[in-house]
C-alpha cells in the first residue's frame, strides 16, 4: 500500500504533530509526513520538525492582513510543491476559508480538545468545567466550512475530576489527543487511499 503524503499545519508547540510523526515511523501507517507549516514563524514545534529531518515552511499570516485568502492560496502553493495531498491540522488556530476548505475537502482533519458538537471554538476546557460535565474530551473531524462542525472521525473521553482547573483538565485531555490523532488520522487516510486508488 502506497503511503499518502501529508501535510501537517501547527501554530504552536506541536505536541500533536510530534504524535503523527512518531506514528509514522511505523511503516504500516498510511501517511508519510513530508512537510510541516506553521502560520507563527516562532512556532516551537517547527523546531521539533527540523531536528526529526523533515521539510518545515512558515508562513506568517499576518503581511496578509485580513485577505485570508491570499495567505491560504501562498499555503496552497507550498503544500503543491510538496506533493502533499493530505492535511492534518495541529493546533493550527487560524479558521479557513470556504475556498480552502472545498479545494481540500475529505482531505482535511482537524484536532478538537472538546466532545464535537460540544464547544465549537475557544475555552473549551473552562466551558465544560463551567457546565459541570462529567467527561471531557478531544474530537478529530473532517474539516468542514463551519467551524468544528465536519463529521467526527473518532473521540476520545477523559473524566473531570473535582477541584480540576481548565489546565489540569487540558493536560489529561491532551494526554488522550496523542493517542487519538495518530489512530483517527489513519482511518482517514486509509479511506482516502480507498477511494482515491482503490487500495484495499
Ligand atoms: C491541542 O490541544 C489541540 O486540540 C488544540 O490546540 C492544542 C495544540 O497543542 N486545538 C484547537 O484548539 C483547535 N481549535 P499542540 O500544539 O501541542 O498539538
Amino acid at each position: 500500500m502506497r503511503r499518502v503524503p501529508l501535510a501537517i499545519l501547527i501554530s504552536g508547540r506541536g505536541s500533536n504533530m510530534a504524535a503523527i510523526l512518531e506514528a509514522s515511523r511505523n511503516p504500516q501507517w498510511p501517511g508519510q509526513p513530508v512537510l510541516v507549516v506553521s502560520n507563527r514563524p516562532g512556532a516551537g514545534g517547527l523546531d521539533t520538525a527540523a531536528k526529526a529531518g523533515l521539510a518545515t515552511a512558515s508562513i506568517d499570516h499576518k503581511p496578509f492582513g485580513k485577505d485570508r485568502e491570499a495567505f491560504e492560496r501562498e499555503l496552497d502553493r507550498v503544500l503543491a510543491r510538496h506533493g502533499v495531498e493530505f492535511i492534518a491540522l495541529a493546533g493550527f488556530m487560524r479558521v479557513l476559508t470556504a475556498w480552502f476548505v472545498r479545494r481540500w475537502t475529505g482531505r482535511l482533519v482537524n484536532i478538537h480538545p472538546s466532545l464535537l458538537p460540544k464547544y465549537p471554538g475557544l475555552d473549551t476546557h473552562a466551558r465544560a468545567i463551567a457546565a459541570g460535565d462529567q467527561r471531557a474530551g478531544c474530537s478529530v473531524h473532517y474539516v468542514s466550512e463551519g467551524v468544528d462542525e465536519g463529521e467526527v472521525i473518532e473521540q476520545a473521553d477523559v473524566p473531570v475530576l473535582p477541584g480540576d482547573t481548565p489546565d489540569t483538565l487540558a493536560a489529561r485531555v491532551l494526554e488522550e489527543e496523542h493517542r487519538l490523532y495518530p489512530r483517527a488520522l489513519a482511518k482517514a487516510l486509509r479511506a482516502y487511499l480507498e477511494r482515491k486508488d482503490g487500495a484495499a
